[in-house]
């Protein structure tokens, strides 16, 4: 291991989970070291030094370790996107697919004003099918996304270009 090791150097890969054939990048031993998980956080926030960001969205389950920190180190609130059915007040959803399935995720219609500046963001961004959902619940309530956060950007899987093509402004740690 290199003496200065990257956020990738902190990122395992198991091959065929969940799945035959999926690479799956494990961020858990990244959030386990105090020195990684720092790292990550001040370099997702990096890009967006003095910008407004008025909330962090994060999508679940990583997306909220991420963004819990993320909102802590601005000083702002955060927001989760959740699985159906996990949320209890009044929500909006929206369908989405997966690199591995399909699903639908739902925000707290009152979570979001409309003019609000918001950081989303998410550990990983494979085909873009979940962040692309996240943006449009965050767009229905009239947030204004001044970016997409990531720690891994698989790009071979399109997120990115996909996100880019609907105006995102997308950054990624390591791919
Ligand atoms: C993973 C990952 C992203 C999403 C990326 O979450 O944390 O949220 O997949 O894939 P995409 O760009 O192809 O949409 P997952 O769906 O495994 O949910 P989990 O974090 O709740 O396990
Ligand atoms: N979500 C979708 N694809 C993934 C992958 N290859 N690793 C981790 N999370 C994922």
């Amino acid at each position: 291991m290199p003496r200065n090791r990257t956020v990738k150097d902190y990122i395992r890969t198991i091959v065929d989970f969940p799945h035959e054939g999926i690479m799956f990048r494990d961020v858990t031993t990244l959030f386990a070291d105090a020195r990684g998980f720092r790292m990550a956080i001040d370099q997702m926030l990096h890009p967006y030094a003095g910008e407004r960001i008025d909330k962090v969205v994060g999508l679940e389950a990583r997306g909220f370790i991420l963004g819990g920190a993320v909102a802590h180190q601005l000083s702002v609130g955060f927001v989760p996107i959740r699985k159906k059915g996990k949320l209890p007040g009044t929500t909006i959803s929206q369908e989405y697919q997966l690199e591995y399935g399909e699903a639908i995720v739902e925000i707290h219609d009152d979570a979001i004003q409309a003019g609000e500046k918001i950081l989303l963001v998410d550990d990983l961004l494979a085909t873009g099918g979940t962040a692309e959902a996240g943006i449009k619940l965050i767009e229905r309530l009239g947030g204004e996304i001044v970016g997409c956060a990531f720690v891994v950007d698989l790009p071979d899987l399109g997120g990115r270009k996909k996100l880019e093509e609907m105006g995102m402004d997308v950054h990624a740690l390591c791919a």
